[in-house]
C-alpha cells in the first residue's frame, strides 16, 4: 500500500501482518473493550516530550500542556510525573489537572471569557498565572485579589498581529482575533497593572495558532512578545517568565511537505527571544503544547459495520462517527486511516467515503480516500486522534462515549471506561 498519506510511526506500525500499538495487537484491544475506542501509546507521548524538552535546552522552559488537546487523567498524570506543567482555559481543566497530580506552580491559564468564580477557584489553588486578555477581565481579577487579601500573579496574553500560516479556525493571533490584547492596549495598562497593589505582572504571553508549518512567524510573534516584555521590564515590571503559546505541529500524513523538527521550532524562540534582548537566565520559557505532545500517540479504533454503493459512490461505514472525531466534520481535516489486517503492498485502491452512523451528511472520517478493499467486519485505526478526539466528543444520537487504552510496550490498560445507559440522561429530571 502506498505510504504517501500515512505518517511514518514507530509506535503504530505493522508487525506479522497485524498493526499493533507498541508491543500491543490492535485486534486484541477491540476484541477485549469493543469499538469504537481511542488508543493511546506512551512511549509516544514520552517521546513528544523529550524532543520538546530539547528543542528549548538552550533556556530554562516549563512545558505546560495544553489540556484542551486531550484531558484524560492518566495522560495528564503520566505527563505530570515528568515535570511537564499544564495550560488550562477552564475551572473543569484546572480540576483535572489538579486532579491528576500537576503542582498548581506549574499551571497558567489562558482563556478570553474566564467567569468571576473560576478566577476566584485559580487564585485559590494558587497557579503560577492568570493570563488576562482582556481590560474588564483585568477589573475583575484585581477585585478578587483584593477580596483574597493578597496579589495574584498575572500574565499579560498580546495578540501580536502575525499571520500563522495555518487553518483560519485555528489562527489566534491576528488583529480580528478575539484572542489577546492588541500590543498598543496592552502597553497601555501596563502602568495601571504595576501600580497596583493587588497584580503581580510575571508573564507576558501570546498563542497565534496551531499546526505551525514553518517556525518563521512563531519568530516574528515572539520577537513582538519580547519587545512587549522589554517595555514591562522598563517600566518596573518584573517577569519572571515568556509564555510563547502552543502550535508545535504534528503530522496527519495529507502534508506536502514535512513540517520542521521540533529543534527547529526551538531554534525560532531562542532567535525571537535573542532579537529582542529577552533571552536571559532570570526569564523562563513557557510554551504549550497540545496536540504535539498527544495527537500522534493515539488512533481511534473502529470496525466497518457496512459497505455500500450509492450513485457513484462507494460508502464504509463505520461505528465510529463524529461524535468521538469531528475534526474531519468541522475543519475539513485529514486523518490518515490504516487498516488492522495489512494489506498486499501490491493491493489496489479504491477511492471510498469513510463515513460514521451519525445523521448527518457531516459525519464522515473521509472523503474520495483511496485504501485497499474494506470489507463488512474489518478493523481500522483512524491515525492522529490524540488530540481534539475524545476531548471534543459529543454523545448526539444518544452515542456512549468511547472508551480509551493507554498501552505501555505490551501492556495494554483501560483508562476509561465505554459509558453506560445512565449518562445519557445523567443530570436530567423526568418531570
Ligand atoms: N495555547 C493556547 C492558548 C491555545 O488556545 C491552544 C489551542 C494551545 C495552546 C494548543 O494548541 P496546539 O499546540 O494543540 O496546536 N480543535 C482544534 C484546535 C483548537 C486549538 C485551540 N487552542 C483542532 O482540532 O485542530
Amino acid at each position: 500500500m502506498s505510504n504517501v498519506h500515512i505518517p511514518e510511526s514507530p509506535w503504530f506500525s505493522y508487525r506479522d501482518g497485524a498493526l499493533v500499538c507498541e508491543g500491543v495487537a490492535l485486534e486484541s484491544i477491540a476484541n477485549e473493550v469493543d469499538t469504537p475506542a481511542f488508543v493511546y501509546s506512551g512511549a509516544a507521548i514520552d517521546e513528544a516530550y523529550r524532543s520538546i524538552d530539547e528543542a528549548l535546552a538552550f533556556a530554562p522552559h516549563l512545558i505546560a500542556y495544553a489540556v484542551k488537546a486531550n484531558g484524560n487523567l492518566s495522560l495528564l498524570a503520566r505527563l505530570a510525573a515528568q515535570g511537564c506543567g499544564a495550560d488550562i482555559v477552564s475551572a473543569g481543566e484546572m480540576q483535572r489537572a489538579l486532579k491528576a497530580g500537576f503542582p498548581p506552580d506549574r499551571i497558567v491559564y489562558s482563556g478570553v471569557g474566564k467567569r468571576r468564580e473560576e478566577i476566584v477557584a485559580a487564585a485559590n489553588a494558587g497557579i503560577r498565572a492568570l493570563h488576562v486578555e482582556n481590560i474588564q477581565e483585568l477589573d475583575v481579577v484585581e477585585s478578587v485579589a483584593e477580596e483574597l487579601g493578597r496579589p495574584l500573579a498575572i500574565g499579560l496574553r498580546v495578540n501580536p498581529d502575525v499571520d500563522a500560516e495555518t487553518h483560519p479556525y485555528i489562527a489566534t493571533g491576528l488583529r480580528e482575533s478575539k484572542f489577546g490584547l492588541a500590543i498598543p492596549v496592552a502597553e497601555s495598562i501596563v502602568p495601571r497593572v504595576l501600580e497596583s497593589p493587588h497584580l503581580d505582572l510575571e508573564v507576558v504571553a501570546c498563542h497565534i495558532g496551531s499546526q505551525l508549518s514553518s517556525p518563521r512567524p512563531l519568530r516574528e510573534a515572539i520577537e513582538i512578545l519580547g519587545n512587549f516584555a522589554g517595555h514591562c521590564i522598563d517600566r518596573g515590571a518584573r517577569l519572571r517568565a515568556i509564555d510563547v503559546g502552543g502550535g508545535w505541529p504534528m503530522h496527519y500524513g495529507q502534508e506536502v511537505d514535512a513540517y520542521p523538527p521540533a529543534a527547529r521550532f526551538g531554534e525560532a524562540i531562542r532567535e525571537g527571544l535573542e532579537a529582542s534582548g529577552m533571552l536571559r537566565p532570570e526569564i523562563e520559557i513557557i510554551t504549550e503544547p497540545g496536540r504535539a505532545l498527544v495527537g500522534d500517540a493515539g488512533v481511534l479504533l473502529t470496525r466497518v459495520l457496512y459497505t455500500k454503493m450509492q450513485g457513484d459512490r462507494r460508502f464504509v461505514i463505520v461505528d465510529a462517527a463524529m461524535t468521538e472525531l469531528i475534526r474531519p466534520a468541522l475543519y475539513g481535516a485529514y486523518h490518515a486511516i490504516m487498516p488492522i489486517a495489512e494489506p498486499d503492498p501490491g493491493a489496489d485502491l479504491v477511492s471510498v467515503d469513510v463515513v460514521g452512523p451519525v445523521c448527518e451528511s457531516g459525519d464522515f472520517v473521509a472523503k474520495d480516500r483511496p485504501l485497499p478493499e474494506v470489507k463488512q467486519g474489518d478493523l481500522l485505526a483512524i491515525r492522529g486522534a490524540g488530540a481534539y478526539g475524545r476531548e471534543m466528543q459529543s454523545m448526539y444520537n444518544a452515542r456512549p462515549l468511547p472508551p480509551e487504552v493507554l498501552v505501555d510496550g505490551s501492556r495494554s490498560r483501560l483508562v476509561r471506561r465505554r459509558s453506560g445507559p445512565e449518562a445519557l440522561w445523567q443530570g436530567e429530571i423526568l418531570a
